[in-house]
């Protein structure tokens, strides 16, 4: 059988980037490079225990921020390093997997964008053969840098991301991406080994009565939190007059592309415990947060901590964490206004 005829991914990019007129095709090689990164995650995912590689199970090590690293944690960030290092342009990286930020081998000539990533989110779920995945996010470098690019260069609001995007590790394997024009998914056709365009002008409806949260933490839950999920499950019954459904993946990256595909809430608040370890919240803002909360909002969701907007968080760690609350608008509205309330009272 032969593959789809459709749009590719890099067709795709090619038609965005001739909407400005000084574009050099940097943009577009670079989406390339971590397109194929993806690709080789993928396939390193898809054979699972049969792997050559053996990538399942964990390793030795800890992450900057106390997590024990599997496997494929470690393989996803040295993948996505090797593709992205050589080409000239990126300037430097920074991951969840990295303790500071990734500086270029003298070799290479450096590109004027920062790329920030999440090699590999869900990655609990590769036990389990669930759905995992890589998010990113694109910078550009301040314009009067000079030398080997610092942290404080990547301290830049998600307003200014450039371009933003996930690969999905599901049943099929998915890349979805903005940069600023709306939100477009495709889908990995294994037979030819191209993403084609099969989700163009992703929506996020305004309403919806589809909620994640990972409520076993409901007893550590700030009182605006608990207001709004008592009243989701009081249902019909309740002032919201409607029943509500709930699912969580395990991995922010399959549960936002759940609510990405038909509406829905997600949401990973702040909460009494972490606020005792001196915890600002469980995802990461630059490798999570804003690179979701740009597609999101894209899409024509919203994302919010509860009390501001995410891609409005000016970054002072590369590691910041932070409450997270998106998907459809009316939905984080509501939980907006709480906070408010409660706030106010
Ligand atoms: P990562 O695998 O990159 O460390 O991220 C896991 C995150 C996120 O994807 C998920 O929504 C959340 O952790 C799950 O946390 P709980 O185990 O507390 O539910
Ligand atoms: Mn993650
Ligand atoms: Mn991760």
């Amino acid at each position: 059988m032969i593959g789809t005829i459709g749009t590719t991914i890099t067709e795709f990019i090619i038609a965005e980037q001739r909407r400005f007129a000084g574009a050099t095709g940097d943009f577009t090689s670079l989406i390339n490079d971590i397109v194929i990164a993806c690709k080789t995650i993928a396939s390193a995912v898809k054979y699972g225990k049969l792997s050559a590689m053996d990538v399942l199970g964990s390793t030795d090590t800890e992450n900057v921020q106390g997590e024990k690293q599997k496997k494929l944690d470690v393989i996803s960030n040295d993948l996505f390093i090797k593709r992205n290092e050589w080409s000239g342009y990126v300037a430097a990286m920074a991951s969840e997997e990295m303790d500071g930020v990734y500086h270029l081998p003298k070799q290479f000539p450096r590109g004027k964008y920062l790329l920030v990533y999440d090699p590999l989110d869900g990655s609990s779920n590769t036990e389990v053969n669930g759905a995992i995945g890589t998010i990113f996010s694109i910078l550009r470098r301040p314009g009067n840098a000079e030398g080997e690019p610092d942290a404080k260069e990547f301290m830049q609001p998600g307003t200014q991301q450039i371009c933003a995007g996930y690969a999905l590790y599901g049943p099929s394997t998915m890349m979805v991406l903005t940069s600023g024009f709306g939100v477009n998914g495709f889908t990995l056709d294994q037979r030819i080994g191209e993403f084609i365009l099969s989700h163009p002008d992703m929506r996020i409806p305004e309403d919806t009565n589809e909620f994640a949260i990972n409520a076993a933490y409901t007893r550590f839950w700030d009182p605006p939190m608990k207001r709004y999920m008592d009243e989701c499950l009081a249902g019909k019954e309740g002032p919201r007059d409607k029943d509500f459904n709930m699912r969580w993946a395990g991995a922010m990256i399959a549960d936002v592309h759940r609510v990405l595909s038909r509406g829905g809430i997600f949401m990973y608040p702040m909460d009494r415990k972490m606020r005792a370890k001196g915890a600002t919240g469980k995802l990461r803002l630059l490798y999570e947060a804003n690179p979701m909360g740009f597609i999101v909002e894209q899409a024509g969701g919203a994302a919010s901590t509860g009390t501001e907007r995410i891609l409005e968080i000016q970054p002072h760690d590369l590691h910041q964490r932070c409450p997270v609350i998106m998907g459809s608008k009316n939905e984080v509205e509501r939980v907006v206004s709480y906070h408010k309330e409660f706030a106010q009272a």
